[in-house]
């Protein structure tokens, strides 16, 4: 596969959606990005890396962290997690609080606030630090020891973080949580401020496309283990439009409200693509669209 042509397509037919949609706002320190930014980066299993447009620059990939919180908690905890929080799309924005009260105090899934809070929670109790946990492992599996948490961003969402306060008090409530509260949100906050390129993000995200395999040969996931984590990333996560993703993309992707995706081809590569605009949903308008062009002009698919 000539990667480079590949992706200078790609980002050609993307191009004249950059700008479109709204950059996230409710993270005061987020609305300072330039709308007018797009890149794309593609890891194969082998590692090798391409990229066009913005693919080297770093942004706040947000959301995009709850993958890899929930891979390393299923490494360690197996299936316990799913007693805790539910593995069914929502049909809900990412932070609704009113799924909870009907279900109980049970996240529909890992993707959604709440479901990430008590996922964060779990890797909090079995590692004593999950933001240290995350960082830890982003930071070898993109080989950039450089990675880190923006603390503007970081203390943006805490200042404004009333909301995912509320979702974690509602499920303190129902004995949901292990950890107080303020523990949970600060390692949360900590997790979705780090700072990655495209590139970064791709080689991070290998693992999925390797069926559990890290970028140094060893093992992270049972190749059903990350058949599973494909498998809520396809169905939970891009929110309430996971379907129109589906559909239209047809791949496992992670989006953010920094604006990024992360998306898997099990068995061949990872691909991210970042532009800051945001549809209603709280997915990148141009990152869906390219990764749109992308399965459509490869035929790469789940389906
Ligand atoms: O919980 C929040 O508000 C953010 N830190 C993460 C939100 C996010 O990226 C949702 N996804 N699109």
């Amino acid at each position: 596969m000539d990667y480079d042509a590949l992706l200078h397509e790609v980002a050609a037919q993307a191009r004249p959606l950059v700008g479109q949609g709204q950059v996230s706002r409710y993270i005061p320190a987020l609305a300072t990005v330039q709308e007018e930014r797009f890149g794309i980066a593609v890891a194969d299993i082998d590692g090798a890396i391409h990229g066009v447009g913005d693919w080297e620059t770093p942004f706040s990939i947000q959301s995009i962290s709850k993958t890899f919180s929930l891979a390393l908690t299923l490494a360690r905890d197996g299936e316990h997690l799913w007693w805790r929080v539910g593995r069914e799309p929502s049909g809900n924005p990412f932070n609704s609080l009113v799924q909870l009260e009907h279900e109980n105090g049970v996240p529909r899934n890992p993707f959604i606030n709440a479901g990430a809070l008590v996922v964060t929670d779990r890797l909090q109790t079995l590692t004593g630090d999950a933001g240290a946990a995350v960082l830890e492992f982003l930071r070898a599996e993109s080989g950039n020891p450089t990675i880190t948490p923006d603390p503007d961003v970081a203390g943006s969402e805490a200042a404004h973080g009333d909301r995912n306060a509320a979702l974690a008090h509602f499920m303190a409530s129902y004995g949901n949580l292990e950890n107080p509260v303020p523990v949970v949100l600060e390692h949360y906050f900590r997790q979705c401020a780090i700072t990655m390129s495209c590139r970064d993000l791709a080689l991070a995200g290998g693992f999925l496309a390797r069926r559990g395999v890290r970028g140094d040969g060893s093992r992270l996931l049972s190749g059903s283990e990350a058949k599973r984590v494909n498998a809520v990333m396809l169905t939970c996560g891009t929110y309430d439009a996971a379907g129109d993703f589906a559909y239209r993309v047809g791949l496992p992707g992670k989006s953010g409200v920094g604006g990024g995706i992360l998306a898997i081809v099990p068995g061949r590569c990872a691909v991210c693509v970042w532009s800051p605009g945001l549809d209603a949903h709280g997915n990148s308008v141009a990152g869906v669209a390219a990764l749109d062009r992308f399965t459509t002009l490869t035929g790469w698919s789940v389906f």
